[in-house]
This record gives C-alpha cells, structure tokens and sequence, in this order.
C-alpha cells in the first residue's frame, strides 16, 4: 500500500519533469481509495449526471469512465476549494471528506473505456478552415475579388490582410461602430466562426501589384509615412495582427478611410485629424504602389495540431496521472473546456499555453476530432 504510493508519487515528480510543469503534490491519504465504496456514493451524488457507467448524461457534462484516478481526484478538490468553479460540483464536494472524493474517483478510473460517439452522427466537415473560408468569400467576390484582390476603387482588397484586424473591422460593422458604408447586409448572418475562416483564407491570400494612383505624389508620400511605419510596418506591411497593412491597397479606398478617420467616421486616436487632403492623397499613392504580402499565418490543420497534444494527451503519456484522456471525451465539453483555458477561466498554466492562439474554429475542429476518436 505504502509502495503503490510511492510509485504514484514518484510517477507525479516524472510527470512534472518531462512536462515542465508541476502538477498539484498530492496529499497522503489516510487510507487506500475504496472504489466499491465509491461506487455507494456515484449512486447518490453522481448517477444523475455522470451515471454509473461514467457516461456524460448530457453534451457538457464530461464522461468520467477510464480517467487516470490521480487527475479526477485532482479535479474534484479543485472544484472543492475553488480553483475550478462549477457552482453542483462545489456544492457536492464540499459536503465529501477527501477521502471520499478518493473513493469515488477510484470507483471511475476503474471503470471500462467507453466507445466513442457515433462517428456518423456527426460527420467531420469535409472542408478544412481554409477552404469553407474560401467558400464563403464567393459572396465577397462582385466587390473584394475572387482572391481578396478588388479592383474596384472605393473597395479594399482584403488579400494578404491581418486576420484580427479583419475581424475587428468586421464586427465593427456589425455592430455599428464603423458607419462608413453599408457592409452590415454583406456580413449580417455570419457566424463568429466564419468569420474566422474569412479572417483566415484572405490572410493567406496573396495581395497583386497595384498601378500607380490616377493622383498624388508617391514620392512626398513616402516622406509622410515614416510617421505611420512604426504601426503599419516598412512600406505598410504590418507584423501585427491587429494593425492593418497598407501596402497595395487601393488608394481611393484609402483616402476614404482618412478622411473617415479625420471626419470622425471611424474612431482612431492618431494624429491623422491634421493632415490635409493633399497629404493624405500623397500617403495613399505611396503605399498603394509598395510590395505587399500575406499575413504570417500558419494555417495548421486540427490533425497536424493534435500530434502536440498528443505528446501529453496520447495513449503513451497518459499514464502518468495528472494529464486526462481527452479521446472520445464528449465533443461539448471539450469546447467548454478549451475555451476556458483560453479565456482563463479554468487554471492550468500548461494548458492555458496550448489554448490561448486557438480560435474558435481551431477549438470546434479540436473536439470534433479527439471527441470520435477511441479512448486509448
Ligand atoms: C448536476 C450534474 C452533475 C452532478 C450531480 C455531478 N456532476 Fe460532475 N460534472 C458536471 C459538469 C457539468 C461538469 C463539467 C464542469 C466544468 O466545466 O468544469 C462536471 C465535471 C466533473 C469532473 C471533472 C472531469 C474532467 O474531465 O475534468 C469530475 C471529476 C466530476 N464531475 C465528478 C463528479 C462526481 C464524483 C460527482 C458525484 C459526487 C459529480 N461529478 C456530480 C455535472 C455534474
Ligand atoms: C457591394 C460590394 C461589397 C460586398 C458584396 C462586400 N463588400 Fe466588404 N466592403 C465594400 C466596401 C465599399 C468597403 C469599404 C467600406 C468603408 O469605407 O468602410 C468594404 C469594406 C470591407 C472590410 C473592411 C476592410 C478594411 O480594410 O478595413 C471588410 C473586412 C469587408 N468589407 C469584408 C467583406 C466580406 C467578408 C464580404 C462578404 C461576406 C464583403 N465584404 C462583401 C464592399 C463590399
Ligand atoms: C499608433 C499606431 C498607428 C499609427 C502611428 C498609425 N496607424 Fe493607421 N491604424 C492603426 C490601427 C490600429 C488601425 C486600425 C484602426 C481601426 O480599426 O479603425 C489603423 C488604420 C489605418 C487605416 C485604415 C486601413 C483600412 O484597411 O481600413 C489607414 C488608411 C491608416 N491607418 C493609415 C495610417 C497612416 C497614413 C498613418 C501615418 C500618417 C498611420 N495610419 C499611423 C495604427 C496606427
Ligand atoms: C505539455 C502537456 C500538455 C499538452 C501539450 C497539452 N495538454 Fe491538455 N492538459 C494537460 C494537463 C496537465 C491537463 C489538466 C489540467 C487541469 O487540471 O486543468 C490538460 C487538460 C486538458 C483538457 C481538459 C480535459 C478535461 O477532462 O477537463 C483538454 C480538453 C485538453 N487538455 C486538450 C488539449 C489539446 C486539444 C491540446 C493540444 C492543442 C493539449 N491539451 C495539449 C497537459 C497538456
């Protein structure tokens, strides 16, 4: 008995190691978990949400069968002393002495591995991110051009433009903060993950080499713009993914935009307010001409993604206690839980890491995959 702890203990202290994070210490327990004893109170306190097969009654509510005993227990004493909150769970818990918090995680771990969801019910979307974002800029292509390269004056290419700028300028129609023209009908009815994958696809689309502007002075614009580099980049390539780039942009959508800015159509606390018009039509045709790019992004499938998690959350790692199976997890909860990671509201440095670059897209496509796959 004292062995099997030891071995628990020192497979915690590897686990900590080789994942560069320290999991909680856990306390000596008074006695062995009792899984049968257990199973007495999964009768009473859990039956109704996480049943006595360990099956998630519902979407949302986690399957609990076959989880490494050591990361249930850990899950249950963090939603007892508030480190993850549920508002049931920390009721329940909070009635429990450790031990039985013990017994019943005992009493799941041992449980047989449930199969995964029907994987025909719901069928992975055949399209990647990148191409479902390509099928809905077809809407966007009388005005954006196919590719995000308008030619059109007045319209913006979007090609090649930073992916959270696009969303904040689209939300910003959306919500009715940007009233420079009517683009609200063109977006009404996207959803959030759409427009993710629109952010996405115009991102990696390369932007084309714009003629010279029918007016301005390119010249003197470039003069003026060593004001703007500093946000916008060198020659209006931005490195920022909220900043939008400038370079090859149409320069009579342009000029409208800083006279938008400088008319307080659009609200932007730089100094543009004093620029004349004949500077703003110099910027406009310096920055229309310059060499442009597509935003640095890494289209990464969920798949070549899940090779990382899967150095910690693989049939291999797993064993080590402290990190849960997330194959064949129900698909709801593992979007609630990656999304709290990501927004802090679930506590685990390692994780919160992982998830922070995720986007919604990435998330959904995440648990649809681990959701269908067999526990190891
Ligand atoms: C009212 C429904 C309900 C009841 C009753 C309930 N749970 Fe849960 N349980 C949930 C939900 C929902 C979550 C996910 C909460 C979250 O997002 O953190 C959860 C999460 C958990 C987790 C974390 C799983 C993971 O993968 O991180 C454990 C462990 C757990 N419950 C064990 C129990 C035990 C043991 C009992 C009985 C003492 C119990 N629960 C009773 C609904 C319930
Ligand atoms: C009828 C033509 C038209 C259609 C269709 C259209 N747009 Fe636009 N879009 C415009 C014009 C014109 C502007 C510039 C408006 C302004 O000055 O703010 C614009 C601006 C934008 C911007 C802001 C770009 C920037 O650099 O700030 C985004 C983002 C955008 N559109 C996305 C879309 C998407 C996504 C679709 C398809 C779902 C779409 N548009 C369809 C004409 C159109
Ligand atoms: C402090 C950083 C900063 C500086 C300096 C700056 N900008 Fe910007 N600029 C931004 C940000 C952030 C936005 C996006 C604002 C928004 O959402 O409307 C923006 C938006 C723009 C836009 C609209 C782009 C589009 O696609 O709609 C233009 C045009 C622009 N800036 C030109 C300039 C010029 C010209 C200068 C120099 C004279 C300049 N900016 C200086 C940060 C900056
Ligand atoms: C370096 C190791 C490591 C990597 C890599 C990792 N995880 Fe985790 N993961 C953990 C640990 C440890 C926990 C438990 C944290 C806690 O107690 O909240 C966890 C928890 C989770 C949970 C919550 C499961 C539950 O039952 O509540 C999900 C979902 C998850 N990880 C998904 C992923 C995904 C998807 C990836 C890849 C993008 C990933 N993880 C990469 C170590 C890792």
């Amino acid at each position: 008995m004292k062995g099997s702890v030891m071995i628990r203990r020192t497979l915690g202290l590897l686990a900590c190691a080789t994942l560069a994070a320290c999991m909680q210490e856990p306390q000596e327990p008074t006695q062995p978990a009792d899984a049968q004893a257990g199973r007495l109170l999964a009768e009473r306190d859990c039956v109704g949400c996480h049943g006595l097969d360990g099956h998630g009654a519902a979407p949302g509510i986690p399957h609990l069968a076959a989880q490494p005993q050591q990361y249930l227990t850990d899950s249950l004493l963090a939603y007892r002393d508030g480190r993850r909150t549920h508002a049931a769970l920390k009721d329940l818990t909070s009635h429990m002495s450790e031990d039985a918090l013990r017994d019943v995680a005992a009493f799941y771990a041992g449980l047989p591995p449930l199969s995964p969801a029907d994987p025909s019910a719901e069928p992975r979307p055949a399209l990647t991110p990148l191409e479902q974002g390509q099928q809905l800029a077809q809407a966007c292509a009388d005005c954006h051009g196919a590719d995000g390269n308008s030619t059109q004056p007045g319209v913006p290419s979007l090609a090649g433009q930073q992916p959270l700028y696009f969303m904040a300028a689209s939300r910003a129609y959306l919500n009715g903060t940007r009233g420079t023209s009517d683009m609200k009908p063109a977006l009404v009815g996207l959803s959030h993950i759409d427009l993710e994958k629109l952010a996405l696809f115009y991102a990696s689309q390369a932007p084309a080499a714009r003629d010279a502007a029918p007016f301005g002075n390119p010249l003197a614009g470039a003069t003026l713009s060593a004001a703007c580099a500093g946000c916008h980049g060198a020659g209006g390539v931005s490195h920022d993914a909220a900043t939008p780039s400038l370079a090859g942009q149409d320069p009579q959508y342009m000029v409208n935009a800083l006279e938008a800015y400088r008319g307080h159509v659009r609200q932007h606390d730089v100094m543009l307010a004093e620029r004349t018009r004949e500077e703003i039509e110099n910027i406009a045709a310096f920055y229309a001409v310059q060499p442009s790019r597509a935003a640095e992004y890494q289209p990464l499938t969920p798949e070549a993604l899940a090779e990382k998690c899967d150095r910690c959350h693989g049939a291999g790692a797993a064993a080590s206690g402290g990190v849960p199976v997330i194959s064949g997890q129900d698909r709801t909860y593992l979007i609630m839980a990656l999304r709290a990671y990501r927004d802090d509201r679930r506590e685990s440095s390692l994780m919160h890491k992982m998830s922070m670059i995720y986007s919604d897209s990435m998330i959904e496509g995440l648990a649809h995959l681990y959701s269908n796959q067999p526990p190891p």
